[in-house]
């Protein structure tokens, strides 16, 4: 099916201003031609815009930053996004934070989905385990040891999408259906993972394919292990989340919380070829491209990354050069 259907969601919440403005840049960039030249029927829902919501009128909720704001965009955002995939139509999200995830519109749409999370971080705290950190970016545009407060909602999707707690504390976020098991997210790229994080992931048998799996083994080896998780028999939908500090901060410099000694351009790159490869692509979302963290060449390394690594996620290697050879022979 050569539908596809994106949607832009800029407006959510995350530690650092700015990361709103990244879909707007990706489609400046010609996203949207770039993908019909690759035999893409596009059809783009428009920039998704939220009022701003004052610190005064969202105060936190246990400690959750603007816990009302982001609750009423992603559920937003879901709702457009599940629509659209039951059109039949493969749904591209650009965020914004990570805090949209599609939430559950694939996994609701397609109760079989498998998840491939690409990401430098777990994103699976609880408004519990939620901690401060600092940046761990020497030479960073923000100072290394900058404190980073807890409560950020992006680094929360997955336990959301577990159904993990409940309580007063998230019930502003309750409407998020609980649709994911643990056995059908697999993780690539991850290096920097809070205490209790790391807690979840075990206790609940997540698989991780680390930064130091992709050394040892080679990314291609990784995916193919992932997918061996996930979906051994490749028989069951994928939806792809794809955060763009999973690949290095070399590579990828405007984003909010980078993190040293990521994914090289090609091993990110590789992720969403081997994806598309496999046929199962039901839903991608791109997220964390942060415009307003660099100078102007960062700024534009970033975006046209992003736009690279949907292309190749929606088949550029494939159409370029099956085609190619199919002529020939
Ligand atoms: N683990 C940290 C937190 O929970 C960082 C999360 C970063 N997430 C992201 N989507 N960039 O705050
Ligand atoms: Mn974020
Ligand atoms: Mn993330
Ligand atoms: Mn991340």
């Amino acid at each position: 099916a050569s539908q596809l259907r994106f949607i832009s969601s800029p407006k959510t919440v995350a530690p650092r201003p700015g990361v709103d403005h990244g879909p707007i840049h990706i489609v400046n960039a010609g996203i949207i031609d770039q993908l019909k030249g690759l035999g893409w029927n596009v059809e783009f829902g428009g920039h998704h815009q939220f009022e701003e919501v004052s610190a005064e009128s969202d105060p936190p909720i246990g400690k959750l930053k603007n816990p009302r704001l982001v609750s009423r965009v992603t559920n937003a955002v879901s709702n457009t996004v599940s629509d659209h995939a039951k059109q039949g139509r493969l749904v591209l999200t650009l965020g914004g934070d990570h805090s949209l995830a599609s939430y559950g519109n694939d996994l609701s749409q397609f109760p079989d989905a498998t998840v491939v999370w690409v990401d430098a971080h777990a994103d699976i705290n609880t408004p519990h385990t939620t901690e401060s950190g600092r940046c761990q970016l020497k030479g960073c545009l923000f100072p290394s040891d900058e404190l980073v407060l807890p409560g950020n909602i992006h680094g929360m999707p997955v336990s959301f999408l577990l159904g993990l707690p409940r309580d007063e504390e998230t019930a502003t976020l309750s409407w998020v259906p609980p649709v994911l098991k643990p056995n059908k997210i697999v993780y690539i790229g991850l290096r920097d993972v809070d205490a209790g994080e790391k807690k979840i992931l075990k206790d609940l048998g997540i698989k991780a394919f680390s930064m130091h799996e992709v050394d040892k083994y080679g990314i291609g080896k990784v995916v193919e292990m992932a997918l061996d998780h996930v979906n051994p028999n490749r028989d069951l939908p994928i939806h792809l989340s794809f955060d763009v500090d999973a690949l290095d901060p070399t590579v990828a410099p405007s984003t909010g919380t980078p993190v040293r000694g990521g994914l090289t351009f090609r091993e990110g790159h590789y992720i969403c070829e081997a994806i598309f490869e496999t046929g199962l692509l039901v839903g991608l979302d791109l997220v964390e491209v942060n415009p307003t963290l660099a100078d102007s060449i960062s700024i534009e390394q970033t975006v046209k990354v992003g736009c690279s690594l949907i292309r190749s996620a929606l088949g550029e290697f494939i159409t370029r050069y099956t085609k190619s050879i199919t002529e020939r022979s």
